[in-house]
């Protein structure tokens, strides 16, 4: 048996990498006074139609949706905001002082065709500032992914920056590009063709050759906005500026989801290849509203953490252990009971389970990198043994985890 297509087990020196990325994220998240939130890994379906947009790929085609024995729908989350939204509005957060700032970390499920850096059960880490439309959040946001990335050594991504403007703004412009599309319909790929009326900005996002030389001739939203949205992306960039964050302006750039107005963003990873996006998101103020809250403005991002990963330039090293627990006189038993006093002293110590002989101990406390070898001897002596320098003294049982602890 194998695990289903598009998902994959996480073995322990995998999870070491992982778990780097986790540590971080709440490190520099928690520092900003974010809160980390936790929703469910399914949802009604209707959240996500109403909240991602029924003309998205991911809820025409990539949800995993079902029927639960009630004859509920129910579907798998494919993103995290639209539930981060739905939870603000059912724990009446607007009477918090806002922006309520939060992180996430968890499971994602998209039914995507899988390929490398591409799977359908992937996990990201994400943040939201929900409750105000100043500028300052999203240059906050922004700089907290770039530090995110740049603290797990990534430092080749790319950051391109945009705006949509504000849904009327953006409505007349959709407008310009859908007659712009039609007189050069006969160059579209059938796919974007077919999508003139219902997705038109998915046209900067084809693949297909006859598409992308339309594309490039195309009028773009960021020359399109109106004064108070041209100044909210000044007011981004200025900030960004000033952090010394790079950044591409790039009015092409389209995300995935419906909910976005004004800001949008990537960080993307060339080295990946054709899953190049490491992490990205936006401004959504109007999605709140549309999930039957008050109206309420709200940024923040999401990260793939396999995308990460794959990005990162070295594997966190191994867990190296303090001491290693060696039973020179066979008595496993009592080798136990020394590491569990050493582990209770807070020391990382090991030993070796297995009954190998006193040779092939000491091979696994060298190869395991602990700076000391406890050996256990016949008679019940217990030798302190430096793996460094072999230096070799007599410790009183008693005084192990203190001598172990001063060096
Ligand atoms: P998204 O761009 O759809 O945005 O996903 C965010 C990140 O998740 C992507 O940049 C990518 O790294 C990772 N990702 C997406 N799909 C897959 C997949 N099939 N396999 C592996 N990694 C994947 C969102 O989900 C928004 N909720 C972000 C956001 C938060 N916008 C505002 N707030």
């Amino acid at each position: 048996m194998r695990s289903p297509k598009g998902t994959f087990d996480v073995l322990p020196d995998a999870e070491r990498a992982r778990a780097l990325i986790a540590d971080h994220g709440a490190e520099i998240l928690d520092a900003a006074g974010y809160g980390r939130i936790e929703t469910p890994a399914f949802e009604d379906t209707e959240l996500f139609e109403r909240g991602v947009g029924e003309s998205t790929d991911v809820v025409r085609k990539e949800m995993f949706t079902f029927e639960d024995q009630g004859r509920r729908s129910i579907t798998l989350r494919p993103e995290g905001t639209a539930p981060i939204c739905r939870a603000y509005v059912e724990h009446g957060m607007h009477k918090l002082p806002q922006p309520v700032k939060l992180w996430y970390r968890g499971p994602f499920f998209r039914y995507e065709r899988p390929q490398e850096g591409r799977f359908r059960q992937f996990n990201q880490i994400g943040a939201e500032a929900i409750g105000t439309d100043s500028p300052v959040a999203d240059a906050e946001l922004i700089v907290l992914l770039d530090e995110l990335l740049r603290g797990l050594g990534i430092d080749d991504a790319e950051l391109r920056l945009s705006s949509l403007g504000n849904p009327e703004a953006r409505a007349g412009y959709r407008e310009r590009l859908r007659d712009y599309l039609r007189e050069h319909q006969v160059e579209l790929s059938d796919d974007v063709r077919s999508r003139i009326d219902t997705n038109p900005l998915r046209a900067f996002d084809a693949d297909h050759a006859g598409t992308r030389a339309v594309m490039a001739e195309a009028p773009t939203m960021i020359d399109s906005l109106d004064e108070a949205d041209a100044e909210h992306l000044a007011a981004v960039r200025r900030m960004l500026d000033a952090a010394a964050v790079p950044y591409r302006l790039d009015g092409t750039l389209v995300r995935g989801l419906d909910y976005y107005t004004r800001t949008v963003f990537e960080f993307t990873c060339e080295r990946l290849g054709a899953q190049s996006g490491l992490g990205g998101g936006g401004r959504y103020d109007g999605l709140i509203e549309q999930l039957g809250g008050p109206p309420t403005p709200g940024v923040g991002w999401g990260a793939g953490i396999e995308r990460i990963l794959l990005a990162m330039p070295e594997a966190p090293p191994d867990r190296i252990p303090e001491a290693f627990v060696i039973a020179a006189d066979g008595d496993l038993e009592r080798a136990f009971g020394v590491a569990l006093s050493l582990r209770r002293a807070r020391l990382a110590t090991r030993l070796d389970l297995a009954g190998r002989s006193f040779k092939n101990q000491m091979r696994q406390a060298d190869r395991s990198g602990a700076r000391v070898a406890v050996i256990l001897e016949d008679g019940g002596g217990v030798q302190l043994r430096e793996m460094g320098s072999g230096e070799q003294r007599a410790v009183a049982l008693d005084e192990l985890a203190d001598a172990i602890a001063r060096g």
